[in-house]
């Protein structure tokens, strides 16, 4: 039975289009029922439209606490009877009740390998540039759970690739992002089959038996 996805994005949406279309494809079991944006502007909203995704427009700025923010995403999640959700370059602290009500459930993608490069400040261009300064020889995309710090929860899945020969920062981004549309959707596949056995802050892949 697939497992029913929200993706929560705040710009591009590339990741989100990876998702989407590995699942199009019948290649994991997820279907992504709806993409969730608090940027008006966000690209991700056309690529939604495009793969008739439903789309829902819910900034944090328009409402008058945490918990009216908090209960509108709830809504959303249970009008879509939504399983997993999958933030997917989405640049706003995800409200406590809803990690608790959906433990083990909440997934980021971060571009660097964390627990490197990570944490309040570190995203998008902004970590490229830190690795690019840092001189590190590898970077590569971190998928894992979310907990209620920036880029914190156990780890699912972390693929180095090498940068070497990289001249610029817009060169790792490059080579990372291409390596976090594989990545994000093969985890969320893992997950979707309850593949991941979590233990502190260790995750394991359960083999099939
Ligand atoms: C991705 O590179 C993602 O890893 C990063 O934002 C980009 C979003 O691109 N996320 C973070 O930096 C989170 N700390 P996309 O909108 O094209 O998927």
């Amino acid at each position: 039975m697939k497992k029913r996805v929200a993706a929560f994005c705040s710009h591009g949406g590339s990741n989100f289009a990876a998702i989407a279309d590995a699942a199009a494809r019948g290649e994991i079991p997820i279907e992504v029922a709806v993409m969730v944006h608090n940027n008006a502007r966000a690209g991700a909203k056309q690529k939604a439209q495009a793969r008739g995704i439903p789309t829902e427009w819910i900034p944090r700025k328009t409402f008058a606490d945490e918990t009216a923010y908090t209960q509108r995403l709830m809504q959303v999640l249970d009008r879509y009877g939504i399983d997993i959700v999958a933030l997917a370059g989405f640049m706003q602290l995800v409200p406590s009740e809803l990690l608790r009500r959906y433990e083990g459930k909440v997934t980021n993608i971060h571009p660097a390998l964390l627990p490197l490069f990570g944490g309040r400040g570190f995203y998008g261009m902004k970590v490229h540039e830190a690795v690019f300064a840092s001189g590190m020889k590898v970077s590569g995309p971190t998928v894992h759970l979310v907990d209620e710090q920036y880029d914190h929860g156990p780890i699912l899945m972390q693929r180095a690739i090498a940068i070497d020969d990289c001249k610029c920062p817009e060169e790792i981004a490059s080579l990372v992002l291409a390596e976090e549309h594989k990545i994000y959707p093969e985890t969320l596949g893992l997950l979707a089959q309850g593949r991941f056995q979590v233990n502190g802050r260790r995750a394991f892949i359960n083999v099939l038996s």
